[in-house]
């Protein structure tokens, strides 16, 4: 098969070198804008690892196009499953089940994953699971993948997830659902989503994470000449928001003569990410002391965020607290984490009927509620 260009993948081991793992799971991920399919074993051994990006039909939008992404998603899953077997070195009899993410995402995107899923489920006659989305980004931090010996933290954890759709801290006592316990949340706009936002405000293309985060590390927060609010500040909440911010960072920029360039603007991108980071760290820190947990996990595609990166750490040897940042390959939307979740609910005996569909919302319980007024 001729590789496309936005194809990354991975043979984690030489199946001569395989320790017979117990259960060898195909996840299929397609919630988003990522078009994904791994082989993943039930100890988080990572056999093949593969990701289509569809960013480059989405960039022309400044964000992801529902229903571009349901055409890219149907055009790339039966190439990318493919790989992703092959690149295992395993053939699909070897499989012992399949893995697919159903919620939360965009309907029609989960909808192309799940058709796949079951298709493949019900054609080779294996067990079918779905997984929630949030929880394949919490358990993320255990997968092995090939040449890594980073130390996995053990239960319970304190994890700060933050992605593109989801920003909130999670109490994790388990992999399963009922394990995980929201501590707090954003009430509206998740961090990924500010970083996005505020990039396409300042003219740096989608996603803006990424540039946001680059241009951040030449830039200085302190000459940018504006203070930027930190979304409920109030250190007894675990509540946060990003919206402000972002039209804080509209307003500013509306003031100004001209938009800011060159180190203008790489200042007014250190004063915005330092002000999402700073939130971010302190409120996980201080999830951490209130439940008595020394382990602090990163997860979501923020996660990759340098800067958020170094000042948990400092933060974290600071306070004695220990701290697990997944490689960036697990921190963005991946289907290893889906494989390893849905390998996690087989090996309990879980198993989903083909008659599951795609779901919107997460099936984690939320305290938070959306929105502004009195709490
Ligand atoms: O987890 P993810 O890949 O997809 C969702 O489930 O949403 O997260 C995507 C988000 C995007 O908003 C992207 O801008 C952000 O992660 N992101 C970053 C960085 N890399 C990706 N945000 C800040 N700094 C980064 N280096
Ligand atoms: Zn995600």
């Amino acid at each position: 098969m001729r590789r496309h260009p936005c194809f990354r993948a991975l043979t984690a081991h030489s199946p001569k070198r395989l320790k017979s793992p117990l259960m060898l799971v195909l996840g299929i991920e397609t919630s988003c804008d990522e078009t994904a399919a791994a082989v993943v074993s039930d100890s988080g051994d990572v056999y093949s690892d593969v990701v289509r990006s569809q960013i480059a039909s989405h960039a022309p939008y400044g964000g992801v196009v529902p229903e571009i992404a349901s055409r890219d998603h149907a055009r790339a899953v039966v190439p990318v499953v493919r790989e992703a077997i092959a690149a295992s070195g395993f053939t699909l009899a070897q499989i012992d089940g399949i893995a697919v993410t159903s919620r939360p995402g965009l309907s029609g995107a989960l909808l192309v994953g799940l058709s796949a899923a079951k298709g493949l489920a019900w054609a080779t006659q294996k067990p079918f699971v779905t997984v929630d989305h949030l929880v394949g980004h919490l358990l993320a931090v255990l997968l092995q993948r090939p040449g890594s010996s980073a130390p996995r933290p053990e239960y319970p954890f304190i994890a700060l997830l933050v992605s593109g759709g989801h920003t909130a801290i999670y109490r994790v006592n388990g992999p399963e659902l009922s394990l995980v316990h929201e501590i707090g949340a954003t009430r509206d706009d998740a961090a990924g989503e500010a970083f996005d936002k505020v990039a396409k405000l300042l003219g740096l293309g989608y996603p803006g994470g990424p540039q946001i985060d680059r241009l951040a590390a030449i830039g200085n927060a302190a000459r940018a000449g504006v203070t930027l609010p930190r979304g409920i500040a109030d250190h007894r909440s675990f509540e946060m928001s990003f919206s402000g911010l972002k039209s804080a960072v509209a307003r500013h920029v509306a003031s100004l003569p001209s938009p800011p360039q060159d180190q203008a603007l790489a200042d007014l991108c250190a004063a915005f990410q330092a002000t999402i980071v700073e939130t971010l760290v302190s409120k996980t820190v201080r999830a951490a002391a209130r439940e008595e947990v020394p382990r602090i996990v990163l997860a979501g595609g923020v996660a990759a965020n340098k800067g958020l990166r170094a000042r948990m750490a400092e933060v974290c040897t600071r306070r004695e607290l220990a701290l697990f940042v997944p490689p960036f390959s697990s921190c963005t939307d991946n289907a290893a984490m889906i494989a390893y979740a849905g390998a996690l609910r087989l090996s309990r005996g879980e198993t989903d009927t083909l008659s599951e569909g795609p779901a919107t919302k997460t099936a984690l319980l939320r305290v938070t509620r959306k929105g502004g007024g009195k709490r």
